[in-house]
């Protein structure tokens, strides 16, 4: 059943090997002031910024640069680039890299010109936005959180020890986004594997939840298909721009909130995560899928009939063969094996957690779930499992 719903997505999205000749028609929407803001430097490798600053030039506009945005951004680099956006009375702000970038873009917008904290507006309290926004636009290089479509963003209070996510309305998405897989090749195989897990969690997260006979779960399915066999082809050849494009696709629709509508959904995996982000500091990607197969082997039972489901379309499990418990575990395990079939760690003290921190992690992580809810317990016994 389709339950009532909404959907709205006002980002316009230009795709493909000549996306980025868009740019320079879609600069004529804003004034000359432009806030360029970009990560450690890959994209100075790549020579995406020399193209993008050339065609900010010819078109006559005012630059003023960021560059240095963490992975799993900071607040103090969202301060930083909300001065910046004031002093410069900036028209838009154009981002240049992965979601951490796109995030820390969104942030600044909201940020700027807020009158009160806005970590504790934004992020603490979610309030809704009611100062000005200033406009934001996307080049992606590094697929995995659709940032580039989305109203969301991730932002880590260093000194608070807290990674919170916020999903604002639509009005904060990127006004335009531009993908062009190409970008992509350079990506580290650490980051890109990271990158197709938080894709995969991102499927699996609006999937495990909720069991009506609901078309948003077979486009679910189908994504998620595409996903792992594109992932194998770009392992074995990382300039396949066959794969680079349906995995680029995946992700943006993996979390435009196209594949959520009309669905529960379960998201405690991310909740996990962030926190191990705040205290570790660790890839995205690679956390949830530390995560992820101690969490479902930790629920499935309370959702068996989808998980067998899961094992049978996603995972060409026979379960016929088997008991529902069986064939559940079947596709657990198979997800397991692509874990490691893409080389990504299994334990969190490979990333940096020590057990300490695991009390820790637990205590501060928002609680919820999908077919079970989650309490302090419940995620301690996921992290000791995961360690
Ligand atoms: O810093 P630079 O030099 O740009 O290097 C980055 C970074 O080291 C590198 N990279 C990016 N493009 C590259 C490249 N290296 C070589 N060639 C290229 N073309 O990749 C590294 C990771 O980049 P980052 O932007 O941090 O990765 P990702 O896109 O995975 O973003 C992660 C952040 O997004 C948040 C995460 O929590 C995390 O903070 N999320 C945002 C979401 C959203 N907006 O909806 C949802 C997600 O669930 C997620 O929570
Ligand atoms: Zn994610």
């Amino acid at each position: 059943m389709i339950l009532d719903f909404t959907f709205h997505n006002p980002t316009r999205v230009h795709f493909g090997k000549s996306s980025l000749d868009q740019l320079n028609h879609e600069l004529d929407n804003y004034g000359d002031n432009i806030l360029l803001l970009y990560g450690k430097g890959s994209i100075k490798k790549i020579g995406v910024y020399d193209k993008v600053v050339s065609i900010l030039r010819e078109k006559g506009k005012n630059i003023i640069e960021l560059g240095g945005i963490n992975p799993n951004p900071r607040y103090t680099q969202v301060l930083e680039g909300a001065r910046l956006v004031r002093e410069n009375k900036v028209d838009l702000i154009l981002a240049v890299g992965g979601g951490s970038t796109i995030d820390c873009a969104k942030a600044i917008s909201v940020s700027a010109y807020c009158k009160e904290d806005s970590w504790e507006k934004y992020w603490e309290k979610y309030e809704a936005v009611d100062n000005d926004i200033v406009p934001v636009g996307a080049i992606l290089t590094m697929t995995g959180t659709a940032s580039e479509m989305n109203g969301g963003s991730v932002i880590t209070n260093e000194e608070k020890k807290i990674k919170n996510g916020r999903v604002f309305d639509s009005e904060v998405n990127p006004k335009f986004a531009i993908l062009n897989p190409e970008y992509t090749y350079s990506v580290p195989k650490y980051q890109m594997v990271s990158g197709v897990f938080d894709i995969m969690s991102h499927l699996m997260e609006q999937y495990f939840s909720g069991d009506d006979d609901n078309t948003t779960d077979y486009l679910i399915e189908a994504v998620l298909e595409s996903l792992i066999m594109s992932t194998r082809k770009a392992l074995i050849n990382p300039e396949d721009y066959e794969a680079r494009s349906n995995i680029m696709w995946c992700a943006t629709v993996g979390l435009n909130k196209i594949l959520g509508v009309s669905k529960a959904q379960d998201w405690e995996v991310h909740m996990i995560e962030h926190q191990l982000g705040a205290y570790t500091d660790c890839a995205h990607g690679i956390g949830l899928a530390i995560i992820s197969v101690p969490y479902y082997k930790y629920i499935y039972q309370y959702g068996l009939d989808k998980f067998v489901r899961y094992a049978k379309k996603v995972w060409g499990v026979d379960v016929d063969s088997m008991s529902k418990e069986e064939a559940a575990l079947a596709g657990i395990n198979k997800l397991a094996e692509f874990i490691k079939e893409m080389g990504i760690p299994s334990t969190l003290r490979e990333v940096g957690a020590t057990e300490d921190m695991l009390p820790l992690i637990a205590s501060s992580t928002v609680k919820g779930g999908g077919y079970k809810h989650m309490e302090e317990n419940d995620i301690l016994e996921v992290l000791k499992e995961a360690y």
